[in-house]
């Protein structure tokens, strides 16, 4: 019976033809590393990453809950993250060489913050904000690194994640980072406009700015058609304002008005900063007053909001 053998070789190119497309797709996802090149024989210089530690934040989430800010804090995690896909809880990065990050290298480092990768080759979750400092020069990754490895060490090691399947399987995530890890810029800034360059570089890579004040689409994607236009509070009720020039943004702010906000904490209403943006510009207030400025002149190159 001819027939019957013909649609029996068309189911078998059918069945190898999903195949090499499961593998094609596995592979697709899988983990990748940056180049090793890529920040190979570079020397970091910990007084500038110190610099990149404040605009990053990390303290924010990698000290001990309830710490108090400190010149060189213990980064010893056990924050929680309570969000739509399980609770995440900060690990332990201080330099400590088993509980922490110690053992690592600057290309470990640099596999983290730049694809998202751990230093066990498997996904990191986008909880850590390395969408955003995907976007960071291998310079900057090298100083930080070399900060990173100046502060205390912690034996502390913080409990797990506590996700509900599919989302503690870490493969999965490689589909996400497809769809998510873009790092190309999103705000077309002047090229000669090396001002609102530097804004855009800080903003949109180690600023992270975009994590919480951007909306997401339904898949957890950052939605860069509504860049900074304001989003849901992660932390809690209430959302996080609109930071864009339109008139539900800061259109009414001078960029003296937004580095100045930066600094002190003060809006041009004499409102003072609250929530989560209070240790961000607690950060911020220690960087160059040049720094402030480019972050200002990039916030007025925003496509306002409707
Ligand atoms: C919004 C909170 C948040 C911020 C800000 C943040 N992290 Fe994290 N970080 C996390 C979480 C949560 C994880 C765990 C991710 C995972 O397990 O996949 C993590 C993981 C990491 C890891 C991987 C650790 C490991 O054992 O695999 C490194 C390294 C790291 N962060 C460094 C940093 C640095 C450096 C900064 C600042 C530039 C920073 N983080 C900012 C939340 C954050
Ligand atoms: C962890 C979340 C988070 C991050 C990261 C963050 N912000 Fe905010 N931001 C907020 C919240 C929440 C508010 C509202 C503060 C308040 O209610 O006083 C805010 C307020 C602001 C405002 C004032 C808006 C207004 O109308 O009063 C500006 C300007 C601003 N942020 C800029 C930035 C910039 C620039 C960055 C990046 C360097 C940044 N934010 C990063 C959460 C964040």
């Amino acid at each position: 019976m001819p027939g019957r053998r013909r649609s029996g070789r068309l189911l078998g190119a059918a069945a190898a033809l999903a195949a090499a497309g499961a593998a094609a797709f596995w592979l697709a996802t899988a983990p990748r590393r940056p180049d090793p090149a890529l920040t190979a024989g570079l020397q970091g210089d910990a007084a500038r990453g110190a610099l990149v530690f404040r605009v990053g934040g990390c303290a924010a989430c990698h000290a001990a809950p309830g710490a108090e800010p400190a010149e060189r804090p213990v980064l010893s995690g056990g924050r929680r993250f309570v969000t739509p896909f399980g609770t995440f809880t900060a690990p332990n990065v201080s330099p400590h060489p088993e509980a922490g990050i110690g053992a690592w290298s600057l290309q470990d480092f640099a596999a983290a913050m730049l694809r998202g990768v751990g230093r066990d080759g498997r996904h990191l979750y986008p909880a850590f904000p390395y969408v955003s400092y995907a976007r960071m020069t291998p310079q900057d990754v090298a100083d930080l690194w070399a900060w990173m490895r100046a502060l205390p060490p912690s034996d502390s090691r913080p409990p797990g994640h506590d996700l509900p399947f599919p989302f503690n399987i870490r493969r999965g995530l490689g589909l996400w980072k497809l769809l998510a890890l873009d790092p190309s810029w999103v705000v077309d800034v002047p090229a000669d406009d090396a001002l609102a360059m530097r804004g855009r570089y800080l903003v949109e890579g180690p600023g992270h700015c975009a994590e919480c004040h951007t909306p997401r689409n339904a898949l957890g994607v950052l939605d860069r058609a509504r860049w900074l236009q304001g989003a849901p509070n992660p932390d809690g009720p209430g959302v996080v304002p609109d930071i864009t020039p339109g008139p539900k943004g800061i259109g009414g702010w001078s960029e003296e008005d937004i580095a100045w906000y930066l600094e002190s904490g003060f809006t041009p209403d004499y409102d003072s900063v609250g929530g989560s943006m209070a240790e961000v510009v607690r950060n911020l207030s220690g960087l160059p007053k040049e720094d402030l400025r480019a972050i200002a002149a990039y916030l007025k190159a925003v496509p306002p909001s409707p």
